[in-house]
């Protein structure tokens, strides 16, 4: 079975001579088909950096990406299309991803009308018709495409930001620490509704956060990051119970409590 990502001994430094910071330092990682991948680990250990290389938007300073087992990392933007149909990406904070001078129907068609989809088996042809089904997936009001950003609450900006994702029809999503700027109050509700998605459309999901309570409920492994490393991985539930690593130990300890899974 081909990997839906493999990244091999990747490495990305930012800047360069006395000035260079390691952003990842010779990953390898493989994310299979259907599984649901959580990257963890504390603020600059490499989890943006990490997701921003498998979804094509950075590259490693050394060694290789690839998506379906095709090489992404060095290729040029016109030659990523089959990548940028199967992989969408949902950001941290919908304030600063969504377009607030845009129509919220045109941010969530515009994916449909990028060159480098149009035309793609797979991708919706009719946007009306999509626009209409994805809203209703994220339980947002039929009428939301005509109205902005601003007139919406965080988590609503956050379910606009998923319908855009789940427009082009991907296969694979990853979300950036996707509940973290919102309220708690309607954190659980997009989390539950992410997991949701995933599960009925099924998607294989690399989901990046600081909560481990909600990679634990999310994720069926979990890849542990620290200074540009994995220190260690495995499947949720092991990791969680024994983790081997003292790094790990002491991201758990951090956890004030653990509720059961459900
Ligand atoms: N564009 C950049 N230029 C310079 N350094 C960067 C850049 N992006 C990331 N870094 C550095 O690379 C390291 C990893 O950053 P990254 O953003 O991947 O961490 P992170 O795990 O996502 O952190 P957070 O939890 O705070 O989002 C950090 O030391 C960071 O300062
Ligand atoms: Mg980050």
């Amino acid at each position: 079975m081909t990997s839906v990502f493999t990244a091999t001994s990747v490495s990305r430094l930012y800047g360069a001579g006395r000035n260079t910071v390691v952003g990842l330092d010779e990953i390898n990682l493989a994310v299979e088909t259907g599984e649901r991948l959580g990257v963890v680990g504390e603020s600059g250990s490499g989890k943006s950096t990490l997701i921003r290389l498998l979804a094509g938007l950075d590259r490693p300073t050394r060694g290789e990406v690839r998506f379906d087992g095709e090489l992404i990392s060095g290729r040029p933007e016109h030659q990523l299309g089959f990548l940028r149909q199967g992989v969408q990406i949902v950001f941290q904070d919908p304030r600063s991803s969504l377009n607030p001078r845009m129509r919220v129907g045109d941010i969530i068609t515009e994916p449909l009308r990028s060159p480098l989809l149009r035309g793609r088996p797979g991708v919706p042809v009719d946007k009306a018709a999509r626009l209409a089904e994805v809203l209703e997936q994220v339980g947002l009001p039929t009428d939301s495409g005509r109205r902005h950003p601003h007139e919406f609450s965080g988590g609503q900006r956050q379910r606009i930001a998923l319908a855009r994702a789940l427009a082009p029809r991907p296969r694979v999503l990853i979300a950036d620490e996707p509940v973290s700027a919102l309220d708690v109050s309607v954190r659980s509700q997009v989390i539950n509704l992410l997991n949701d998605l995933v599960a009925e459309q099924d998607l294989t999901l690399v989901f990046v956060s600081h909560d481990l309570t909600v990679v634990r409920h999310l994720c069926d492994r979990v890849a542990v990051l620290q200074s540009g490393r994995i220190v260690e991985r495995g499947l949720t539930a092991e990791v969680y119970a024994e983790p081997q690593e003292p790094y790990t130990q002491s991201l758990l300890e951090a956890v004030p409590r653990l509720p059961d899974p459900s």
